[in-house]
């Protein structure tokens, strides 16, 4: 395991070990297993945001950078920057679109007060040592009126997302991980970190205490994908 990051605790180290080693099959997993409707959650996100030509946006816990590489095929002259703690994920993702990055853990970004327009986080905020830390720094390098968004894999509330739930992280989920992936035990950690992680409108509170307002949800796809948007106050 290489070095810790700045700010970087025992867990948040090992779960980077964790996408260092997913890295190479990330992409095509991603693909096979959602039948590309992550795309479509992806470019739902995007339109939400509506980036502009001249803004600068924040692609935090960016992985292998594709919604980065799908906003800047949609909005020419928007400046992207990707950041990610995990290097073996970053670097895909700079091959693929050629756009700056930074490998930082999102509690200490090594960004200034009020950097960007915007931020995206998908799929990253669950694997946090504390969402609400994140949702800070995420405020913190945000000019005030800036726009967040997110979309993850909340944790299904009523009986009936969760017989969704169980029915794909339980059973699909699972299966498709030891077909497909050199490292089953991650798929294991992706059920795990959903059900341990915020419902969605614990996480909107979140976002209001922690320097956001205008703050909207939407489930995607229901016992799975949600969508938060946000304004920096
Ligand atoms: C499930 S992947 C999502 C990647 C990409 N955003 C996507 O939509 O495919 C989660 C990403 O969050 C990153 N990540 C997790 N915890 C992080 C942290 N504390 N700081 C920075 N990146 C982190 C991981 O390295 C990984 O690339």
């Amino acid at each position: 395991m290489s070095a810790p990051l700045p700010g970087e605790g025992p867990r948040a180290s090992a779960v980077r070990a964790m996408f260092d080693r997913v890295a190479p099959s990330y992409d095509l997993l991603n693909r096979v297993m959602s039948l590309r409707i992550d795309q479509v959650w992806r470019g739902r996100l995007l339109r939400d945001l509506a980036p502009r030509p001249g803004e600068t946006m924040l692609d935090l816990c960016a992985g292998t950078m594709d919604i980065a590489a799908m906003a800047r095929r949609r909005v020419t002259g928007l400046r992207i920057v990707g950041a990610d703690f995990s290097f073996g994920m970053l670097s895909r993702g700079v091959k693929k679109t050629g756009l700056p990055a930074s490998q930082a853990d999102a509690l200490a970004l090594p960004f200034k007060p009020a950097s960007f327009d915007l931020a995206t986080v998908t799929f990253g905020m669950r694997n946090l040592d504390s969402y609400e830390a994140g949702l800070a720094e995420l405020a913190r390098v945000l000019r005030p009126g800036g726009r967040l968004g997110v979309l993850e894999f909340f944790r299904p509330e009523s009986t009936g997302t969760r017989a969704v739930h169980v029915a794909i992280n339980k059973i699909m989920v699972p299966v498709m991980g030891r077909i497909l992936s050199p490292d089953p035990d991650a798929y294991r950690y992706l059920v795990k970190s959903m059900e341990r992680f915020a419902a969605r409108p614990e996480f909107e509170e979140g976002a209001r205490r922690n320097g956001f307002r205008d703050v909207k949800g939407e489930t995607l796809f229901p016992g799975m994908c949600g969508l938060v948007t946000a304004v920096k106050a």
